[in-house]
Parts: structure tokens; C-alpha cells; sequence
């Protein structure tokens, strides 16, 4: 049986609460946190993305719900250190971790639930074990590369774009291709699917990113749940500035320069001015365009993917959702 969005998402979001809200977990302190992160809502895609990789290969998924929650597990502990590194201060429209239960818990809670998410790999069927468990680290790893790269981009200033789809790749891309092949792993899928698989997560998470850092300065800050804006402020190197950055002209250049380079006391005109020589220079527009070259091969590579050509359009219907959505 193929199963649906909504369904999927009904599955994890009760093995959710089995796992996780019910069970009484001390000290108040460290596990509040988790629940927090975990109850405010979030897209629930790496395991959705997961589940639906497994059923193009296996009828029957329900039994892959608990390793695929690790996905989701992992990646909201990566955006408890995340909304540190960036001094976010808005999550999913609501205080983010640190601003509510201090640093020091959101660094602590973060590594519990990374160990958390190690649990839930604990009920992948036997046979898969391995594999899956080298996928994870893997991917693990790579997503702390790109973070750490993200970071040591703020301070400089010649990142090129080469550089910058690397870094996307390693702190996103590899998550969302780690799930998908770790879902088509567990439903018996062939290496060679589980690698087309990977690409089609590869590529479809470089555009995944690329609307993420176009939301965060052009997005509705409702639909969003982040601060609008934050990038800029962070002087985050997105395709956005890097673009600028080559293609501002005199005056312009310098302006901005002055802007990412030099201390701003007011960050709402900061914000306010770069996002202008954005607009002025229609960069929003070439990210846009830049973003679906990577959605539309990312889509190349599921279509080589061995199975039903129709089993296929939950998973086509989902990527769509990620370079179409306001959150
Ligand atoms: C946020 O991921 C971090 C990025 C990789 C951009 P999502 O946009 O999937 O966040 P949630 O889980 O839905 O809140
Ligand atoms: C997030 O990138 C990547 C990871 C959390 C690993 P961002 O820093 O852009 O994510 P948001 O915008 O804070 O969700
Ligand atoms: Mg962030
Ligand atoms: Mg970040
Ligand atoms: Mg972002």
C-alpha cells in the first residue's frame, strides 16, 4: 500500500508522542527542552522523506516509523545548537531553546536528544542495521562540516558560490539524502536505487536550503516562524550575498561592504538596506532561477529510479512542496 503525506505524518507524529511525551523523563530540566523543540510543530520531511523513500521499495512502512523518527530527532538537535551559533531568537513562531531555558540547557538537551535519535536507530530491522548505521554517521558528520564552514564563512568575505553550494550541501542537503537513503535501504532497495535516491536528497536539498536562506530575508515572518532578516544580520553567506557582492557596482559595492564588514548598531536598517541592493540588483529572482536548476535535476534522478513510475508521485508531490512553501 502506498501511503500519503498526511499519513505518514499522523504515523510519526503519534510514535512521536509514544516515545517521547509520555514516558516520565528526569530531570524536568534536561528532557522539557526535547519536548519543546519536538511539540511546536516543524515539517516533519526527513522522516517523511524517509518513509516515502522505503514504500517506493515495501509495501508496508509501519514498522520503519521508529528508525525514521531518528532523522527528525537529530535534525531538531541540530537546530537547538543551530539557533545558538546563529542568535536566533525565533523558532517555528515560537522562542527558541536558548532564549527560553538558557544556553547551557540548549546545549545539554541538544546532546541528549542526539543520543535520543541513536534509540530510535535501535529498532531498524537487523538486517539493515549496519548499512543504515553508516549512512547515519556519515551524515551526521558532514552536517557538523557544514556548520562549522557556515560559521567560518560569516568572518570572510571572498566565499565564492562554489564554496557556499558546498557548505549548503554538507549542513542540509546531506540529511535530507541521508534520509531518503536510509528509508529506501530499510524497504530492500538495490545500492543503485538507494544512490539515485541520494542524489535526487543531494540536489533537492541545495534547493531546499536556497529557499530557506531566500525566506529568511523575503518571507512573511507568520508564515515563516523565524526572524526575517537574521541572515543578513549574521552576515550568513547565501547565494543572496554572495551574488551581490559580485554583482554591485561602485557606490553600491562599497556600501555593502561597509554593511556586513563594519558593526551596525541599527540592524533594522541593516537589514533594511542590504535586502535593497538585493532587490535593486534582482537577486531574489536568481536565486529563484538557480534554486530550480537544482530542483529540476534533483527530479531527474528519481526518475531513474527502478520502480512503478506512479509510486514515484508522493515523493514528486513532496519536493515540490519544498521550493513552493512559505514555512
Ligand atoms: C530548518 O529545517 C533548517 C534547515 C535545514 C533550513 P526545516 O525547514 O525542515 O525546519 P522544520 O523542522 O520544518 O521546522
Ligand atoms: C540550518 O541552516 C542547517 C542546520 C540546522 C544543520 P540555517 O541556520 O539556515 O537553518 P535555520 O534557518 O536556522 O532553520
Ligand atoms: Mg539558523
Ligand atoms: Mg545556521
Ligand atoms: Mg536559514
Amino acid at each position: 500500500m502506498m501511503m500519503k503525506f498526511d499519513e505518514l505524518l499522523d504515523l510519526i507524529s503519534q510514535t512521536l508522542e509514544t516515545e517521547f511525551y509520555q514516558k516520565e523523563m528526569k530531570p524536568f530540566g534536561l528532557y522539557e527542552p526535547v519536548k519543546y523543540i519536538l511539540n511546536i510543530g516543524g515539517k516533519r520531511i526527513r522522516p517523511v522523506s524517509a518513509l516515502m523513500a522505503a514504500n517506493l521499495f515495501v509495501d508496508e512502512v509501519i514498522h520503519l516509523v521508529r528508525p525514521a523518527l531518528a532523522l527528525e530527532v537529530f535534525h531538531n538537535f541540530t537546530l537547538l545548537h543551530d539557533d545558538i551559533m546563529d542568535n536566533s531568537p525565533v523558532r517555528r513562531g515560537q522562542q527558541t531553546v536558548h532564549l527560553k531555558f538558557g544556553t547551557n540547557t540548549a546545549i545539554l538537551s541538544g546532546d541528549a536528544m542526539a543520543i535520543m535519535a541513536y534509540r530510535c536507530l535501535e529498532n531498524t530491522p537487523l538486517e539493515y542495521y549496519p548499512k543504515v548505521m553508516r549512512v547515519f554517521n556519515d551524515t551526521s558528520l558532514k552536517v557538523c562540516e557544514g556548520q562549522q564552514l557556515d560559521m567560518e564563512f560569516e568572518d570572510k568575505l571572498n566565499v565564492s558560490l562554489e564554496e557556499y553550494t558546498q557548505m549548503i550541501r554538507l549542513k542540509t542537503a546531506e540529511l535530507l539524502a541521508g534520509s531518503l537513503k536510509i528509508g529506501s535501504l530499510m524497504g530492500g532497495a538495490s545500492d543503485t536505487d538507494a544512490e539515485l535516491l541520494y542524489q535526487f536528497g543531494i540536489h533537492l536539498g541545495i534547493a531546499f536550503q536556497m529557499k530557506d536562506d531566500w525566506l529568511d530575508t523575503f518571507g512573511d515572518f507568520e508564515a515563516f516562524g523565524k526572524r526575517i532578516g537574521n541572515d543578513i544580520i549574521e552576515n550568513k553567506k547565501t547565494f543572496l550575498l554572495l551574488s551581490a557582492l559580485e554583482q554591485a557596482k561602485g557606490k553600491q559595492v562599497e556600501m555593502l561592504k561597509i554593511l556586513i564588514t563594519q558593526h551596525q548598531s541599527d540592524l533594522a536598517s541593516k537589514v533594511r538596506q542590504v535586502t535593497d541592493i538585493f532587490l535593486e540588483l534582482g537577486i531574489d529572482k536568481q536565486n529563484e532561477q538557480e534554486m530550480l536548476r537544482y530542483y529540476n535535476t534533483a527530479m531527474h534522478f528519481l526518475d531513474e529510479v527502478s520502480v512503478e513510475n506512479r509510486r514515484k508521485d508522493e515523493l514528486r508531490a513532496l519536493a515540490k512542496t519544498f521550493v513552493y512553501r512559505e514555512k
